[in-house]
């Protein structure tokens, strides 16, 4: 078969309220999936949902889910068995970004991020595991970022520390699951227009974009088509890889590299 049949998949999104999240909710209702997002409060979970509904015409829910309590990610679960009767789909994105130099950085602040963003991302695969073991087969694409796995930032490491260890969990989780026909994936999202990043304020928007090749910063949409392949039938053979989305942010070497011209003025006249 040439397609995923979407309309037969049930997709959980954690962290589908804002952002990146709610770009993949919005991309899967789209494409005719059963959508359950989540996010900690109920009410902003399910307006959200609602919104989603109205814009799409498609099948989404929302439920309020905190990460860092396992008993709450298991909920999550339980609902997606209960609305859909079935989970095929994880997307493992919710997370935080709160700056700290290193300095200043206290045992909370990292207990904080780590719950969250790595701790968090293990409980939701955990939680949804039995559903998929049953359907024999499954996707978990997560969240990760350029920053950890890949680059590091400044005011960020304890936020890079727990993206690359969503990278250790990956592979670990890939092939304990391969047997049971479930692959594990992850997106490495550069800079993405979003609510989080642009609490990061103008100026910091302005100098990203002017460190990306193509000129721009990411739009939630490029992370979540990106996901949506990791998810379907066709990314079968795939799994404990990453697909970075970053519009080239990581290739240059340094800004020179970055400032040089595209094509030799001879070449080009
Ligand atoms: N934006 C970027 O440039 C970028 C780049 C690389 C990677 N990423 C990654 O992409 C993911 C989404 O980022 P974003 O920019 O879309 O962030 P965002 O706009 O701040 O949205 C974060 C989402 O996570 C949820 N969330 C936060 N804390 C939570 C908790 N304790 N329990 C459950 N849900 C929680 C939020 O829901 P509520 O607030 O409703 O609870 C919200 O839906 C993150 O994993 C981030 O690390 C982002």
């Amino acid at each position: 078969m040439i397609g995923t049949p979407w309309s037969d998949r049930s997709v959980v999104v954690t962290g589908g309220t804002r952002g990146i999240g709610r770009g993949i909710a919005e991309l899967f209702a789209r494409r005719g999936a059963a959508v359950l997002l989540t996010g900690r409060d109920e009410a902003v979970a399910r307006a959200v949902a609602a919104e989603l509904v109205r814009a799409t015409g498609g099948r989404v829910d929302g439920v309020g889910v905190d990460l860092r309590t396992p008993a709450s990610v298991e909920t999550m679960a339980a609902e997606a068995e209960r609305r859909h009767g079935h989970i095929d789909v994880l997307c493992a994105n919710a997370g935080i970004f709160p700056e700290r130099p290193l300095r200043e950085m206290t045992a909370a602040d990292i207990d904080e991020v780590l719950a969250v963003n790595l701790r968090g991302s293990i409980l939701s695969v955990r939680a949804c595991l039995p559903a998929m073991e049953r359907a024999g087969r499954g996707r978990v694409v997560l969240t990760s970022s350029i920053t950890g796995p890949t680059t590091g930032y400044t005011g960020w490491s304890h936020y890079g520390a727990s993206k690359a260890g969503q990278l250790g969990f990956l592979r670990g989780a890939a092939l304990e699951l391969a047997p049971l026909g479930i692959t594990v994936n992850a997106v490495l999202p550069g800079n993405v227009r979003t609510e989080g990043l642009d609490a990061l304020g103008e100026d910091y928007l302005r100098r990203m974009a002017a460190s990306i090749p193509l000129g721009r910063l990411g739009e939630t949409t490029d992370v979540a088509h990106a996901v949506a392949f990791l998810a379907s039938d066709e990314a079968a053979f795939i799994t404990g890889q990453t697909l970075t989305v970053d519009g080239g942010q990581t290739v240059p070497e340094s800004l020179d590299a970055l400032a040089l011209p595209l094509v030799p003025a001879a070449v080009s006249g």
